[in-house]
């Protein structure tokens, strides 16, 4: 192995690491190795460490004490945040986490002061700021007065057994429409109050279920901008929709999630497709940032995550207390 080669370590080897692994594969990043790989199930390590030639480990602590890892992986559930990014960080490791990056705010802020203090690298899994159309939507919009906008995660409900709990997933908008609330930030600026309504009752034929079928969350910016952001898991048949609705004084842009994005004005439209792999642009980013020593190179660094997880347990708070509003 090259002497400047990048050693990453994977804790989770489940659906999402699946996506990072397509992207570490036949050396489409030549600068970065997975030499060490983690899951409570044998298999799933197993598996990955078969792909990439690298060591399978059950418990992440001996695979940080035994291995010399230059990065980390964070890939769990978000209710398995117990300690790994504590560890990787304070034995020298630069950090990717998977969105949501905890349930736990106060551990988030943890993780996030020890990434500052000991100056590591860190990234979170928000890809979708790498979609090559959002600088474009990003401009748009600083030059626009924004009245309000909508915007949503609409659809069916995902299979993995931590989902349908508000205890293990965190609910939807915790878990899913968290991508359209970072977005929401990256677009809006900073939120600073957070109202939220919640459904439940749709969906009655689920076993173990415990969590909204839909929630309205209201969201109001620092700079006056107001929206709402619906999660609904209830969708069976037509009718899924993922998105942001924004409407200004001289215009509307129609982000279609990962897809497309139109911005129509009085007399033009601007519109693009995506059109770059936004996933390999987010593994590429991390590790360039790492062999530059770069933070600037990050997108999505776990600070915002942090910011995006505040706002989304804060919709929590307000659906359980009847549609409190809660101040960030
Ligand atoms: N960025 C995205 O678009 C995106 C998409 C899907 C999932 N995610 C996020 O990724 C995270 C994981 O989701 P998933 O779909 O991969 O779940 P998953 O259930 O498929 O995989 C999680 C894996 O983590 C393992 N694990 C849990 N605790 C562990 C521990 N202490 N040590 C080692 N392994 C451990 C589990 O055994 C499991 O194999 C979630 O937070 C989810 O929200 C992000």
């Amino acid at each position: 192995m090259a002497k400047n080669v990048v050693k990453v370590g994977f804790i989770g080897c489940g659906g999402i690491a699946a996506y990072h692994f397509s992207h570490f594969a036949d050396q489409k990043i030549p600068e970065a190795q997975i030499t060490a790989v983690c899951d409570l199930v044998d298999e799933r390590a197993a598996a990955a460490a078969e792909r990439f030639s690298a060591r399978a480990y059950k418990d992440y602590k001996e695979m940080l004490s035994k291995e010399k890892l230059d990065a980390v992986y964070v890939c769990v559930e978000p209710c398995a945040h117990n300690g790994m990014e504590l560890l990787a960080i304070d034995k020298g490791c630069h950090l990717f986490v998977e969105k949501p990056v905890s349930l736990d705010l106060k551990y988030a802020r943890k993780v996030e002061a020890a990434l500052k203090s000991k100056k590591r690298i860190n990234a979170a899994g928000f890809q979708d700021r790498y979609l090559d159309f959002v600088p474009m939507m990003k401009n748009w919009v600083a030059t626009q007065k924004v009245g309000f906008f909508n915007a949503w995660w609409v659809g069916g409900m995902p299979s993995v057994w931590w989902w349908r709990r508000r205890d293990t997933s965190g609910g939807q908008a915790v878990e899913q429409t968290i991508h359209i609330f970072d977005m929401c930030r990256h677009l809006f600026g900073e939120v600073v109050e957070v109202q939220a309504f919640g459904r439940r009752g749709v969906i009655d034929d689920v076993e173990n279920y415990d969590t909204e079928d839909a929630s309205a969350v209201n969201l109001k910016f620092a700079n006056g901008i107001i929206g709402t952001v619906y999660s609904g898991c209830f969708v069976r048949g037509p009718g899924s929709k993922c998105g942001i609705e924004a409407f200004t004084l001289d215009g509307h842009l129609d982000y279609v999630e990962r897809t497309s994005v139109a911005i129509t004005e009085k007399n033009r439209t601007v519109s693009a497709k995506t059109g770059n792999d936004y996933g390999q642009e987010e593994d590429v980013a991390f590790i360039d940032a790492i062999l530059e020593n770069d933070q600037s190179l990050i997108l999505s660094p776990y600070s915002e995550a942090v910011k995006n997880l505040e706002v989304v347990l804060a919709a929590n708070e307000s659906l359980d207390n009847g549609g409190k509003v809660v101040k960030i």
